[in-house]
């Protein structure tokens, strides 16, 4: 696959200048010592170059995202197989980037885990981000993705404190099982996700040997304005590889950052990782003939009757140059979509599709989407102006600069013709209410999901979920396994039989002080040292 998407090479002159400039173009001769009074005097206040320095350095920093800080990113490719299984893509979705064989569209791919912060260890139990900006000809679609294929809950609403009770404690600072497991057990949808993060796919290997998912459910929309459901997977052609705990913990011990070093060392080493993109669709209906519903993000679409069908191949080639210019104000979205692409009425994507582009106006600023990683390749003419950071207006070459307003008769931006069909979705007569869905069906996919691991990886979900619930109390150990005991019974008796062995183990702290006694244990193992 061509490699087109490589930086342009810098003039011999740029490369043999490296003569340190302030970002004024002054050259700086001495940038070792301030300027004082005397060599033993006060520092004055004209220092341009010391206050230019001190000043940036000290905003260095912007704030993480509110998740998903800790990531890592690399540049690529996406080439498209012009076909959706046996069929014409064409027959499904009119969105340009899949229309023909061997069309290539550059893009940007951030992975990341989800709770804790920006230099976190990378072995964590923790879903993966797995997000794709694709920069096609008709400007950007983001398929912001997770490992998994499911989620913990289906209603944006319970967002935040679904993240408030897995982020660390706010007195203790510390993340607790006891507040993670409480909000999960008083969210019965929550039981299927719980059986994939604490197995072993709760911690993948690395990130190149790892899935994505788009989780939701979207929609594509053909020439004639028909749509389908889809939901997106990402394959590794790699393969797949998780951890056990034990392997994880041992990996901790020396490094807290092997995947990022990892997908690093594997693009420089010219070992590009690869994934195929799949898409299962479904008709753009009820399908009151499934035990669930098919815009619950809580469920796997079964895949007899619902296959994986390949429609195009990614790969990952270049180390970004620069890490927060790229990995860190990149802005993934789920509202980013092109034509030929749409949203379905699930609603944790809906939610989901406000906040992103909200909080990347908070992280990054009003106009992150003009920044280099954020802009679209196509062509961009909008009429918004200022803002903070603004370095461009986005007029087109024949538009008269006095109008930045639309309509207008004096030559300013005109509306764009229809690209096709518009796709009429589905007409509700139905009063405003705030209603669960009608299948929730919380419980029979766990149990499935359950039945259809390995031994080894039953047997590791069983060991984990035992260690953490300990550390509970025991209302809370309860819920949850009143939630496993409608899974599947065996589940219930192994995981129930766990936590009795783990709970009367003497070397078990109180399980409420689980932190302090912990602690205390480090501290009675700990040597003593001599003052410095
Ligand atoms: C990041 C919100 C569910 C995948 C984020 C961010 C927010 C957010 C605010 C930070 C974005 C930034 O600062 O740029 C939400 C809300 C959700 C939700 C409100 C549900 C209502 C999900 C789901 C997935 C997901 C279901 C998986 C399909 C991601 C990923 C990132 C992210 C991969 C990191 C993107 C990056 O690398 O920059 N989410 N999220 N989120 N979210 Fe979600």
């Amino acid at each position: 696959m061509a490699d087109d998407n490589k930086k342009q090479p810098q003039s011999n002159d740029q490369e043999e200048n490296v003569t340190l400039t302030n970002r004024q173009g002054h050259p700086v001769t001495d940038n070792q010592n301030v300027r004082t009074v005397g060599n033993r005097g006060p520092i004055t206040m004209e220092n341009y170059n010391f206050l230019e320095k001190i000043t940036h350095f000290d905003r260095e920093r912007v704030p993480e995202r509110v998740v998903h800080a800790r990531g890592a990113g690399a540049h690529g490719v996406f080439e498209a197989y012009g076909t959706v299984g046996d069929e014409p893509i064409s027959k499904y979705t009119r969105a340009k980037l899949f229309q023909e064989k061997g069309k290539q569209t550059p893009v940007f791919v951030r992975f990341s885990t989800v709770v804790h912060g920006g230099h976190s260890p990378e072995t964590l139990r923790d879903p993966r981000g797995f997000a794709t900006k694709f920069y096609t000809e008709d400007g950007n679609w983001d398929l912001v993705g997770n490992n998994l294929k499911i989620f913990f809950i289906r209603d944006p609403l319970k967002f935040p404190d679904m993240v408030h009770a897995f982020k660390p404690d706010p007195i203790t600072n510390v993340q607790d099982m006891e507040r993670f497991f409480d909000f999960i057990g008083n969210s019965p949808e929550a039981t299927h996700m719980i059986t994939f993060l604490f197995s072993p796919w709760g911690i993948p290997a690395n990130y190149r040997e790892m899935q994505g998912s788009g989780v939701n459910t979207y929609k594509w929309v053909n020439e004639a304005g028909e749509a389908v459901l889809i939901k997106y997977h990402w394959e590794p052609l790699q393969g797949i590889r998780n951890l056990l705990q034990d392997e994880a913990n041992q990996i901790q011990s020396l490094d807290f950052n092997h995947a990022t070093i990892d997908l690093y060392d594997a693009i420089e080493n010219g070992n590009y990782p690869e994934w195929e993109l799949c898409v299962q669709i479904m008709e753009d209906n009820y399908h009151p003939e499934l035990d669930f519903d098919p815009l619950d993000p809580t469920k796997l679409w079964p895949e007899d009757k619902f296959p994986f069908l390949k429609v195009g191949k990614m790969i990952l080639n270049r180390n970004p140059d620069d890490y927060f210019n790229e990995v860190e104000q990149v802005a993934f979205g789920t509202g980013v979509l092109v034509d030929g692409l749409d949203f379905s009425d699930d609603k944790l994507l809906q939610g989901r599709t406000f906040s992103y582009s909200d909080t990347q106006r908070h992280r990054v600023g009003s106009n992150y989407q003009q920044l280099p990683i954020n802009a679209p390749h196509s062509r961009v003419a909008t009429n918004h102006s200022g803002g903070q950071m603004r370095y461009q207006s986005d007029r087109a070459p024949g538009q008269n600069p006095h109008v930045n307003y639309e309509p207008s008769s004096l030559g300013g931006l005109k509306e764009a013709p229809k690209p096709g069909k518009d796709h009429e979705p589905e007409y509700y007569d139905a009063r405003l209410m705030r209603e669960k869905i009608d299948r929730p069906n919380d419980f029979a996919q766990a149990g499935e999901t359950y039945r259809n691991f390995e031994d080894w990886e039953r047997d590791e979900l069983v060991k984990n979920l035992g260690a953490n619930l300990a550390q509970c109390n025991e209302e809370i150990r309860s819920l949850v396994l009143g939630n496993i005991k409608q899974a599947d019974e065996e589940y219930h008796r192994r995981v129930q039989e766990e936590l009795d062995k783990v709970l009367a183990d003497p070397n078990m702290g109180k399980p409420l002080h689980r932190a302090h006694a912990a602690a205390k244990k480090a501290e009675d193992k700990g040597h003593d040292a001599k003052p410095y």
